[in-house]
């Protein structure tokens, strides 16, 4: 099959820190249709060989499984190719038609690793060139807008030009194998879902932490946060996987449809529930393993007054009958105590004990997810040998764990969240990306959320680099007689 991969944004961060890295490495497996090429779009004079030895210099610092060794790389830069253009220049689209209308691909696939701002811009020149066919796909990285309206904005620009089945909205937690591996534990299993319920399950806890601060991008980060960053889609997307019901097939919109439900039947905010369930904290200066780091306000590009959350702690409910009083927490936040992304489903103690276990202790179901992958089930079990024990020995339970480690069982190079997304919009795999209106109810339920922090003076409060966010955070869960898995 013959395509033509456009990056828009093609000398940005992203490109070399995400794309070329996940294509290169498509290629490499040989995923990638030979048939292709892939065409970088920046606003400098450049010739291809110049963009090629450009991605080549920045291959050195990516993370890459094996480094490329033997003429790979001069193989797979065959494919690359370079345009010139000013974005805001109806005449360049003419350019860039030309060069697609000469080749003539089965597919043409639009990244549009851009600002947002520039969506719309983009859809409507490719449009007025005629490069909106069936064959066209479009790619929009997030964030797609900063709040409802405007996530409405370009969401309605885009499906004037295109339609929805030619729009693909990326969110790159849901092509990372570990999340696969929850649809597959939930929906491939029989063992979990008569557990799967309020009757069952106490509480699900969703972490995300990273030990990461805002990096180079501290001025989007400024005018971004927490919230809108990982909140509205990243976490968003595990609790629907978590918490749907079984889809009636595996087709992209049998599965979007049980995620919208979903994020539909998210308890709506109250100013009570605003004030006692949300926490956000923002890093002071701090230590992240063994390394003094300096504070968030002391960021490159961050305003040194502002107010922006780099940690957010939430709890909510799925108001419906499977999960009715079940509380959700999720937890997201920079600059913490590790690099830990997992889901805990912490199911409800024995109806009645016979054995001795710690108070309100029951079983544990943790899905890694990163920088582990794999499954942890925690159970009791007859720890001691008690042959000629006492009594009280014999009643007292210990903690096992079954622990599985998809990296040890697949092996380490297994398909990444970008190889896989991007072999997916090449092939017309919609399954793992996100339709406008899961986009718009997840925008619905957070804006509350932004609002009452506009109007609250308090502001985020401050945590110090490299522990678990603010004390708030622990006494939110703690409310509920719970607490975060390191706290237990
Ligand atoms: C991105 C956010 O979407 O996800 C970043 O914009 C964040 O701020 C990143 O660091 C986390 O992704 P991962 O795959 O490293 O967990």
């Amino acid at each position: 099959m013959s395509f033509d991969l456009v990056l828009f944004g093609g000398t940005g961060d992203l490109t070399w820190r995400k794309l070329m890295p996940a294509l290169f490495q498509a290629f490499r497996h040989g995923s990638l249709p030979p048939e292709g090429r892939i065409i970088g779009v920046g606003r400098d004079a450049m010739s291809d060989a110049q963009y090629r030895a450009l991605i080549q210099s920045r291959f050195d610092s990516v993370e890459l499984a094996k480094r490329p060794s033997g003429g790979e790389f001069e193989r797979f830069a065959a494919l690359l190719h370079y345009l010139r253009m000013d974005l805001s220049q109806p005449a360049d689209y003419a350019q860039l038609a030309d060069t697609l209308k000469a080749r003539q691909a089965e597919t043409v696939v639009m990244y549009l690793a851009t600002a947002p701002a520039l969506f719309t811009g983009i859809c409507e020149n490719m449009a007025a060139v005629g490069l909106n066919g069936p064959q066209t796909r479009v790619v929009l990285e997030k964030p797609l807008g900063h709040d409802l309206a405007s996530n409405r904005a370009i969401n309605e620009a885009v499906l004037r030009v295109l339609p929805e089945k030619q729009i693909f909205r990326i969110d790159h937690y849901l092509g990372k194998p570990s999340v696969q591996n929850l649809f597959a534990m939930r929906f491939g299993n029989s063992l979990f879902e008569p557990l799967w319920r309020r009757e069952n399950i106490a509480n699900i806890q969703i972490t995300i932490a990273e030990e990461l601060g805002v990096e180079k991008r501290g001025a989007f980060y400024d005018s971004t946060g927490a919230l809108r960053d990982m909140v509205q889609n990243h976490a968003l997307q595990l609790l629907c996987a978590i918490g749907m019901e079984p889809p009636i097939n595996a087709h992209a919109d049998a599965i979007r449809d049980e995620k919208l439900k979903v994020l539909r039947s998210l308890k709506p905010w109250t100013p009570e529930t605003l004030k006692q369930h949300v926490v956000r904290g923002q890093y002071a200066a701090g230590s992240i393993a063994g390394e003094a780091v300096p504070g968030y306000l002391q960021e490159a590009g961050v305003n040194p007054d502002s107010r922006t959350e780099t940690f957010v702690a939430l709890r909510t409910e799925i108001a419906n009958w499977r999960w009715a009083g079940v509380p959700f927490y999720i937890r997201t936040g920079k600059r913490l105590a590790d690099r830990d992304a997992h889901i805990e489903v912490n199911f409800r103690p024995t109806p009645h004990a016979i054995f001795k276990l710690p108070q309100g202790a029951g079983n544990r179901l943790v899905i890694n997810l990163q920088p582990k992958d794999g499954l942890e089930l925690h159970l009791f079990a007859q720890g001691q040998d008690n042959r000629g024990g006492s009594r009280a020995s014999s009643q007292t339970l210990a903690p096992v764990q079954l622990d599985l480690d998809f990296d040890k069982r697949f092996g380490t190079e297994r398909v990444g969240a970008y190889e896989r997304l991007l072999l997916d919009v090449i092939n017309g795999r919609l399954n793992l990306f996100v339709r406008s209106d899961e986009q718009e109810e997840a925008w619905r339920w957070v804006e509350p959320i932004l609002d009452a922090w506009q109007q609250d003076s308090s502001g985020p409060r401050p945590y110090a680099a490299g522990t678990w966010g603010p004390s708030a955070s622990s006494a939110m869960i703690a409310k509920d007689d719970y607490c975060w898995s390191e706290e237990c």
